[in-house]
């Protein structure tokens, strides 16, 4: 369902969402940024982490690690550069405002693709994966962790109730896992090497695809 979610709408919701964000999503979402921190950093080199925000994760990294972030909200990317600044984090090579789907990076470019609570806020998740992979060298990950909606019972009935209002906060709760199972059979490069359980609830996934 492309083009239920408009990139226009989603950028004005995190620009209003950039000065509370930190509070708001700063420890519940702590775990998931973590675990996907710890497998980029078990990958090493070169890192994307798209979406970025305002650059919580940059931090968590092994200095080692050379990072690039990017993001589609221009307030939210100046806190993260603040952030660089603050924290005189020199392995950040690169902070740019740019749209997930189509990224100003050359082919086979990254050791790891990092998108932490992203891939549910794009309008067109397939294409946007589909760069993902691109800009991947060959062997690398692409590294997720998002929100997975519930296949049946009350949770499901929720998420659907809830998605016209979420769309508007700038994401889709009900995003069903068949979909990154459809995307990567049709991509046919990639294969699945981990989906693992995380909190809040185990609603969430720490999710790792590898390019062939
Ligand atoms: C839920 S926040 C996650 C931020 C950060 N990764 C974290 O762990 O807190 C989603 C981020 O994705 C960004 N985003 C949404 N659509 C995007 C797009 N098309 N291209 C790049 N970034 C996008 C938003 O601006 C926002 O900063």
């Amino acid at each position: 369902m492309a083009g239920d979610i408009d990139r226009e709408g989603v950028e004005k919701a995190y620009g209003r969402w950039a000065p509370i964000y930190d509070l708001v999503f700063g420890k519940v979402f702590d775990q998931g940024r973590q675990s996907t921190i710890a497998e980029a950093d078990r990958i090493g080199g070169r890192v994307l982490d798209v979406g970025v925000g305002t650059g919580l994760s940059l931090s968590e990294y092994k200095r080692t690690t050379k990072l690039c972030g990017v993001d589609i909200s221009e307030p939210m990317l100046r806190r993260a550069l603040k952030r660089v600044r603050a924290q005189g984090l020199s392995n950040v090579e690169a902070l740019a405002v740019m749209d997930a789907k189509n990224l100003a990076f050359p082919d086979a470019f990254f050791d790891a693709v990092v998108a932490q609570y992203v891939i549910t806020a794009v309008p067109d998740p397939e294409a946007t994966l589909d760069d993902f992979i691109r800009v991947l060298k060959p062997g690398g990950e692409l590294i997720l962790v998002n929100h997975i909606g519930a296949e049946s019972g009350p949770r499901r009935v929720f998420e659907l109730a809830f998605a016209p209002l979420a769309r508007r906060l700038g994401w889709r709760p009900e995003f069903p896992w068949e979909r990154l199972t459809n995307w990567a059979a049709k991509h046919g490069g990639v294969s699945l090497a981990e989906r693992r359980p995380m909190p809040p609830m185990g609603h969430f996934s720490l999710i790792r695809f590898r390019k062939s």
